[in-house]
């Protein structure tokens, strides 16, 4: 088998992975959640390249010849050092990873109606000033970023709907509004926030901004992968899938990895997905 192998530090890719899947079920997949060392939002730029070092080459092994970093953290510190770095030294440099802060760029400016976008994001991700750096490329728009440290733990935690959470959430939204009042549009900049949307939206209610377009980064992670895979047929061909045929929809095998718990894993993830059967997730070391 040769599956498109999707990473994340924890629960959070999952919500790209719930997108990639309704775009191409045909294709086999290999989930794999660092749970045991999440948050990596607070790490240091050394730890996540590191981590993220170690899952890609073991999705590798497993044999994935295309890995998606679903995860902004990883994708901005460590996607390029990987790419420049790692890829070309491998036994078989045609393995590629692809990450997600360039295809939110590019169709963020589709979205946004005066140009003033919000970025809600871990503390790594805000500091890296990687989605700075890549919207001034495409020009148009004034980015005002606020990290959001407590968002993910809690999620992790699985305290998805908790008070403590809704105040979190309250108070960097407030911070940010204060920064620019004019936001039309917030990046949600972390995989792991559309977990976590209706208590987002209730708060933009709860602060008199209703009108704001949040934009959640699984469905232009899915188009660009798409498009990556019509532009790139020698990787196209290379990976295993069940033929889709008009008369039976029929799917690709997923398997799960996480190095956390298992029991809490197959739960968290069969709620964040949607499934109506329980996710069977085995415990992998990294
Ligand atoms: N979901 C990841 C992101 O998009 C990582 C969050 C974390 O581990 O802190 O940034």
């Amino acid at each position: 088998m040769t599956p498109i192998g999707v990473f994340d530090s924890g629960f959070g890719g999952l919500s790209i992975f719930r997108e990639i899947h309704r775009l191409l079920p045909q294709y086999d997949y290999i989930f794999l959640g660092d749970n045991a060392r999440a948050p990596y939002g607070d790490r240091t730029f050394d730890e996540v390249f590191r981590f993220t070092r170690q899952a890609v080459l073991r999705l590798f092994e497993m044999g994935c010849p295309l890995v998606i970093l679903a995860c902004n953290t990883a994708s901005a510190k460590a996607l390029r050092n990987i790419q420049q770095q790692v890829l070309p030294g491998l036994d078989d440099p045609t393995r590629r990873v692809l990450g997600v802060i360039r295809p939110t760029v590019e169709r963020v400016g589709n979205l946004t109606y005066n140009g003033h976008v919000g970025l809600v994001a871990t503390r790594a991700t805000v500091s890296s000033l990687s989605y700075d750096m890549e919207l001034a490329k495409v020009g148009g728009i004034t980015l005002t970023s606020q990290a959001c440290p407590r968002w993910v733990p809690l999620i992790e935690s699985g305290r998805l709907h908790d008070e403590v959470l809704y105040n979190e959430v309250k108070s960097d939204l407030e911070q940010l509004f204060r920064a620019d009042p004019e936001i039309d549009t917030i990046i949600l900049g972390c995989t792991h926030y559309p977990l976590i949307t209706s208590v987002i939206q209730q708060v933009l209610l709860d602060l008199d901004h209703p009108e704001v377009i949040l934009m959640p980064q699984g469905k232009s992670v899915s188009y660009s992968l798409q498009d990556y895979l019509h532009r790139h047929p020698e990787m196209e061909s290379r990976l295993s899938r069940t033929p889709l045929t008009t008369e039976s929809a029929t799917e690709g095998t997923t398997q799960f990895f996480t190095t956390g718990d298992v029991a809490s894993f197959e739960q968290l993830a069969t709620l964040f997905l949607g499934h109506n059967e329980q996710i069977k997730a085995e415990r992998i070391l990294l």
